[in-house]
């Protein structure tokens, strides 16, 4: 998992895909970043897998601080030169010691980055983020719904994007062929019956596996890390969400507090 993610980041054809983001995904995102940001009170805001830096505007004129960090050296590259002047660091979101206990008022992991780690670093991104927001503080981030139809027997594709211009249509046939050929390489590694599920995704022409999960395992997990309280989940399209998640939910947005001291 950790070479094939690796590997699909870094790749010139993933800086593509990320070189002119900006904006919010979608209303899940809107509504998240949103009541973080109101929580933080124009403090200090971590922003974890920045990419090319899509959030990084969003949220940096919020806040008195920002700073965005990403694993992949080749997107700080990327992000630095979108958005000069705005501090960004290569840092894994596993080993945040680079930061003190309570540094941050938001932590932000955006579009489901958090699922690029296996159980263990899950575990280690919920500590270390824990650990250095202040009490009170809010992580908002995205994750992969296990129960997802798109995870099941008939495995959601891309459809291949027509073009009457020849090379650019050889070019989407040629990695939709890629895709195929890595589907049937990386299919056989998913793990589907243990408590966690790591599966396969379509992003990226079947270039990540993905750890997915479900609302009650997150509510545990983020627990047994520190935070507090009932998270806050909302759908892709910003609907407040409980109970079990809905097979057509590919996956849905986190609002986690940290304790307040009083
Ligand atoms: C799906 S992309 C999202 C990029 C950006 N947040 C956006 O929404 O456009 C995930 C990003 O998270 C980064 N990433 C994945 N695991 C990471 C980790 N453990 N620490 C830091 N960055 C990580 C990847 O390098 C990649 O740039």
């Amino acid at each position: 998992m950790e070479m094939i993610n690796r590997r699909t980041w870094s790749s010139p054809l993933s800086r593509r895909d990320y070189r002119n983001s900006s904006g919010f995904i979608n209303e899940g995102e809107r509504v998240v970043l949103g009541i973080g940001l109101a929580n933080s009170r124009g403090g200090s805001v971590l922003d974890i897998g920045i990419g090319g830096g899509r959030t990084a505007a969003l949220l940096a004129r919020e806040a008195a601080n920002y700073v965005g960090i990403d694993y992949t050296p080749e997107m700080v590259t990327l992000a630095r030169s979108n958005h000069l002047g705005l501090c960004f660091e290569n840092m894994d979101a596993r080993d945040l010691s680079a930061f003190a206990n309570g540094s941050f008022d938001l932590v932000v992991f955006s579009y489901n980055g958090i699922d690029s780690v296996d159980a263990d670093g899950r575990k280690s991104v919920l500590r270390e983020v824990s650990r250095v927001l202040k009490a009170g503080g809010t992580f908002a981030f995205s994750t992969f719904n296990r129960n997802w139809h798109g995870f099941g027997q008939n495995r959601a594709r891309s459809s291949i994007v027509w073009s009457n211009h020849p090379v650019k249509l050889s070019f989407r046939l040629l990695k939709h062929a890629m895709g195929m050929v890595r589907e049937c390489r990386f299919a056989p590694l998913e793990e589907r019956d243990g408590e966690h599920a790591i599966l396969l995704h379509r992003a990226h022409d079947f270039g990540i596996m993905v750890y997915a999960t479900t609302p009650g395992q997150l509510r545990s997990q983020l627990t047994e890390s520190g935070f507090t309280g009932e998270p806050l989940l909302f759908s892709v399209d910003g609907r407040p969400l409980d109970g079990e998640m809905p097979a057509n939910e590919e996956y849905f947005h986190v609002l986690a507090r940290k304790p307040s001291l009083s």
